[in-house]
């Protein structure tokens, strides 16, 4: 069996980030007006704080303005809800993104909801949740890892339609908006989960299959209908040890990889096939968002 392709999620990034790029220095230039992402990062976590730095420096990287909020683990919810409704009304910040996870004692359904959803980037307000649903897509803002997801998918099939989408996990982040966006593209749409029956044989139907479960390694060759599309979303860091660094670890997703190239037509890597996509997307729905607030068309269509 021949190889399938692999899907060069930082090439399609950097493409992506490039149009942000040139969308921002246009209305720069044409209405001076600099696009805001405000991200507020609450502890010292290690992963958000790295994440959070990334965000910073493509941000800036794009000609938008990055603020960045960060407070200490103690700060309590009135201060963190106090901040978000400052960011709200301050006219230079079209962006807002709360970093998750939050300390236990801060109630995060309480701090997104109080995020204004047109400034929502993060899509993850009930009101742009209830968009995204209802196909009220002027107004909508989704989630940017799914919407990273779909554009690597069109890159790869073209149009979507009457295809048989599998969605591999049901998180509020990942999976339940990757279900919606692949329903607006005319896709025949499944959700599965840990508690789905026979998830060999559920995969085995999908044209498109998306991963999203932190599971490193769950989706065999085998379980993968040939010529398939399949996205991993997954990104864990498992052992693998040589006898020089027996300590030695790598990200791996949540599909055998190796097995899944002979089998599918096209399959992203990890790393270097959703995550640059998903900071990328986060772009350009702050450059979306700040076109929408100054009554202007979306920049960038996703
Ligand atoms: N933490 C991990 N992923 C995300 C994300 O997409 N958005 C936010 N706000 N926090 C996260």
């Amino acid at each position: 069996m021949s190889a399938g392709k692999i899907i060069d999620g930082r090439a399609i990034a950097a493409e992506l980030r490039g149009r942000v790029a040139a969308e921002v220095a246009a209305l720069e230039s044409g209405r001076g007006l600099v696009p805001g992402l405000a991200v507020v990062l609450v502890g010292v976590d290690p992963a958000s704080q790295i994440y959070v730095r990334n965000k910073k420096r493509e941000t800036r990287a794009a000609g938008m303005n990055s603020i960045v909020h960060a407070r200490p683990a103690s700060t309590s919810q009135a201060a963190l809800l106090s901040l978000v409704g400052r960011l709200n009304g301050d006219s230079e910040v079209h962006g807002i993104l709360v970093q998750l996870p939050l300390p236990p004692h801060i109630d995060a359904h309480r701090v997104v909801d109080a995020i204004d959803p047109a400034k929502d980037v993060d899509g993850l307000h009930p009101v742009n949740i209830g968009r995204l649903a209802a196909g009220r897509d002027a107004e909508a803002v989704a989630p940017c890892t799914p919407l990273g997801c779909l554009m690597l998918l069109r890159h790869s099939l073209g149009d979507l339609t009457g295809r048989h989408a599998l969605v591999l996990g049901r998180s509020n982040l990942v999976g339940k908006p990757m279900a919606q966006l692949l329903l607006r593209e005319n896709c025949t749409v499944t959700i599965a989960h840990s508690r789905s029956q026979d998830l060999p044989g559920l995969c085995r139907r999908a044209d498109i299959l998306v991963a999203a479960v932190g599971r490193p390694g769950l989706v065999r060759g085998d379980w993968i209908k040939p010529g398939a599309t399949v996205v991993d979303v997954g990104i864990s860091r498992v052992p693998a040890p040589t006898q020089d660094k027996p300590d030695a670890t790598r990200l791996a997703g949540d599909v055998a990889f190796d097995e899944a190239l002979k089998v599918a037509d096209a399959i992203t890597p990890v790393p270097g096939g959703v995550g640059p996509m998903t900071i990328a997307c986060l772009l350009a729905n702050t450059l979306n968002a700040a076109s929408r607030q100054a009554g202007l068309p979306d920049m960038i269509r996703i």
